[in-house]
């Protein structure tokens, strides 16, 4: 093997050694139970597949070593017969058995982690996940309509509660995968799927959409924040009250420029004259860490680059460039960070 094949055949074993399993979007650092369960299987199919990778290459290495020492060939055998090898039969049969006893193992293993994966806790706290090109509506039901919880690119679970994450799509397949906590589940228009999730750990994660859903697939990224129960609720209760208007000043400018340009016209902020649901819910945008579906930090040089060129930002994105003059982007910016 020359020097560069060599180089060529480690870097990516260096990365993979070097690389920290731990993080904020990776199965092998798992945060909740149904995730926890697939790194479990994960695990058994590497030994047992390593271990079978490793007979075989054996098998081969001995073959090949056989080939070369030669073996004299006393008579050639008869046409459709072989000259008895009573080692090799010997060998072959524990093979097959060995195979078959592998594929079992992993058969009835890979059953039961399935069933796992869709069992739900007692008392599940129930979210709907809604898919768009190139965001995610986020739902939290209540009791009544002004129970009801509305946000977007984020989703907060207490820690150690089971929840039901409800699955749909408004236009095409995509597919929702916090790999901390569990695998991918495809958001189908016209149906509506269902992943259970225990989170138990707290902090921050990440997840992504992992099918691919057109031009921004790469940038349809969601946060996960899995908090005490005390900051859920904390959090659920400061989600629920409208936003507070400015009482004057450049921010009282910026509303009156949100809702009266094209922004009041797909975004909703509670509380004021804005109300629609084309776009995410901004009533309460400051709370959220991050813009545009994962595509930037939630800062106010983003925002502003975000609202000023948002096919800069995000080519293809739905979202129009609203003219704006220098001084109306200004104030509609400051006008958004009221919104805690
Ligand atoms: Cu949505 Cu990929």
């Amino acid at each position: 093997m020359s020097r560069a094949a060599r180089a060529a055949w480690a870097t990516p074993w260096l990365a993979f050694g070097l690389s920290s399993c731990r993080g904020v979007q990776t199965m092998l650092d798992p945060a909740g139970d149904q995730a926890a369960h697939i790194g479990d299987i994960w695990r058994l199919m590497l030994w047992v597949c390593g271990a079978m990778y490793l007979l075989v290459m054996g098998f081969l290495g001995w073959a090949l070593l056989r080939a070369r020492r030669g073996r004299p060939e006393a008579e050639p055998p008869a046409a459709g017969h072989t000259h008895a090898e009573p080692l090799l039969e010997r060998s072959l049969r524990g093979w097959a058995s060995l195979i078959v006893a592998g594929l079992i193992l992993l058969v009835t293993v890979s059953f039961l982690v399935d069933r796992s994966l869709a069992e739900t806790g007692p008392d599940p706290l129930q979210v709907k996940v809604t898919a768009h090109q190139w965001w995610w509506e986020v739902e939290y039901p209540g009791k009544t309509p002004q129970d009801q919880v509305v946000t977007a690119n984020e989703i907060h679970l207490p820690v150690n509660r089971p929840a039901v994450i409800e699955l749909k799509s408004q236009d095409v397949i995509h597919s929702f995968w916090a790999p901390n906590l569990s695998g991918k589940t495809d958001l189908i228009p016209g149906r509506t799927n269902y992943m259970a999730v225990t989170p138990r750990r707290l902090g921050p994660l990440r997840g992504q959409c992992a099918e691919f859903c057109g031009l921004q697939h790469a940038q349809m990224a969601f946060d996960v924040v899995v908090e005490t129960p005390q900051a859920f609720d904390a959090w659920r209760a400061a989600q629920l009250k409208a936003a507070e208007a400015p009482g004057g000043g450049p921010e009282a400018h910026g509303k009156q420029v949100f809702e009266q340009s094209a922004c009041g016209l797909c975004h909703n902020v509670q509380g004021s004259e804005a109300g629609a649901s084309n776009g995410p819910d901004l009533t309460h945008l400051m709370s959220r860490a991050h813009i545009a579906a994962g595509a930037r930090p939630n800062t106010r040089a983003d925002l502003a680059a975000w609202i000023a060129d948002p096919q800069g930002v995000k080519p293809g994105t739905p979202m129009p460039r609203v003219p704006l003059s220098a001084n109306d982007l200004k104030d509609v910016v400051s006008y958004l960070e009221t919104l805690k």
